[in-house]
């Protein structure tokens, strides 16, 4: 098979390096990559003209969609009826993450545990939910935010803030909802699913804030690990049996065929695991430690899933943990500069990873061209083993400004 990955940051380099290691893959193109991954082919992974015309021209046999906002612009819909199969959701179907909103009405259809959540069109109605549930709340746009678009507040008066200014800094019109904090801790769960067969990948947890101990703005994901020991097979059947198969049969009940990487973010509370949100594809930094554990043949298992005909056997995890610790372009997720010379790959340890973010080649010069650089991947039988790996090789690569935190894998 020929096959593409449509995207350019680490999960799509991550992806391609998995899915060249299927004896199918003919070729592994990526559209339109990094300065780590080739060959390259030049697209809008967003336009879905422009991507069906690439496929065709290539003569791609599978395309697997990296990122949501591809997703959301209906590049899957589009290649439907075409040569082409497209691994990843249709437009409808991403709903459940290019839509808070309806996903929470999803989840409300279907008897499956998230917050509660409240319509709320003045800041008076803000305050007054705030009121109801102890003074805290979290605010949530509706559509797609890159992370921008929540904010968990700790008093009415935050609230009142944060529900105004996440408002103004959104499209005009687009609704923008208050809902219960959730207390507990934080752990993905995905799996590859055709809306009925559903295998579940290893549970990642990713570290979202910019600096160590948690502390900082927010990021795209500063590192993560995986599996996460704290998730025990009890816990696991819960979401299995509370969340992933009521949302499967959820979707098939309203006839919206789901085909991809689901996504459930979840909060494992007092009172069992929570969805805090889906997303309709891998997450990056998630898929850079899942990938790596993941035996079998993906690329069999994506076709199979894209004809609708998969038996959801053919894919199983590896012993071990994986743990991905970000090299970031100081300043990030603020200003920051790009250009810098890359320095150090080659003396990376055999057996370790390194997935490029934003990078780029400049003749035989790698430069720093994004905010998340690159991700150095290492495996172990245990999970500090992994960590330590992972620092030892962080320490061999360089660039000017390079801003790694030192404590991913470390709290569990
Ligand atoms: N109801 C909630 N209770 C507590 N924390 C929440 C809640 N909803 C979101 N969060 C926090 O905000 C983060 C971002 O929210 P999420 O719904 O995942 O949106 P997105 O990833 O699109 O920004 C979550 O990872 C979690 O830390
Ligand atoms: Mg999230």
């Amino acid at each position: 098979m020929n096959v593409g990955v449509l995207g350019s940051g680490g999960r799509e380099h991550a992806l391609a390096w998995k899915l060249a290691q299927s004896p199918h893959a003919e070729s592994v193109v990526i559209l339109p990559g990094n300065g780590g991954t080739s060959p390259n082919v030049t697209v809008c992974p967003t336009d879905p003209e422009d991507v069906a015309a690439v496929c065709e021209r290539l003569d791609l046999d599978l395309l697997v969609v990296g990122g949501e906002e591809a997703l959301a612009a209906g590049v899957v819909d589009r290649l439907q009826a075409t040569s082409t199969l497209a691994f990843g959701p249709t437009a409808a179907a991403t709903r459940l993450e290019s839509s808070k909103l309806w996903a929470k009405r999803f989840m409300e259809r279907h008897g499956i545990p998230s917050a509660e959540h409240a319509d709320v069109g003045s800041t008076a109605e803000v305050l007054a939910a705030a009121d109801r549930w102890g003074g805290r709340l979290v605010v949530k746009a509706d559509g797609l935010a890159a992370g921008k678009g929540v904010v968990v507040c700790d008093s009415p008066a935050r609230a009142g803030e944060a529900w105004e200014d996440v408002r103004r800094s959104r499209p005009a019109g687009e609704p923008v909802f208050v809902e219960r904090v959730l207390e507990g801790w934080e752990v993905s769960v995905l799996c590859v699913t055709d809306g009925r067969a559903c295998a579940l990948l290893p549970a990642a947890q990713d570290h979202k804030a910019a600096y160590d101990g948690d502390r900082g703005p927010n990021t795209g994901g500063m590192g993560a690990f995986a599996p996460v020991p704290a998730l025990d097979t009890g816990v696991l059947e819960v979401v299995r049996r509370t969340i992933l198969e009521p949302t499967l049969a959820g979707l098939r009940s309203e006839g919206i065929a789901y085909c991809g990487f689901l996504y459930l973010g979840l909060m494992v509370t007092s009172d069992g695991p929570k969805v805090l949100e889906y997303n309709a594809r891998l997450g990056d930094p998630e898929a850079e430690v899942i990938l790596p554990l993941l035996r079998g043949d993906l690329l069999d298992v994506m076709r199979a899933c894209c004809r609708g005909a998969w038996n959801g056997t053919g894919l199983s995890a590896a012993d071990g943990f994986a743990v991905d610790v970000v090299l970031a372009s100081g300043g990030y997720p603020g200003a920051y500069a790009t250009g810098h010379e890359i320095v150090g790959l080659e003396s990376v340890e055999p057996g370790v990873l390194v997935f490029h973010g934003g990078t780029r080649r400049a003749g035989d010069r790698l430069l720093t061209s994004g905010g998340r650089v690159l991700h150095v991947v290492a495996r172990g039988d245990v999970l500090t083993e992994a960590v330590d790996r992972a620092y030892r090789n962080v320490a061999r690569i360089r660039f000017a400004g390079m801003h790694a935190r030192r404590d991913i894998g470390r709290r569990h």
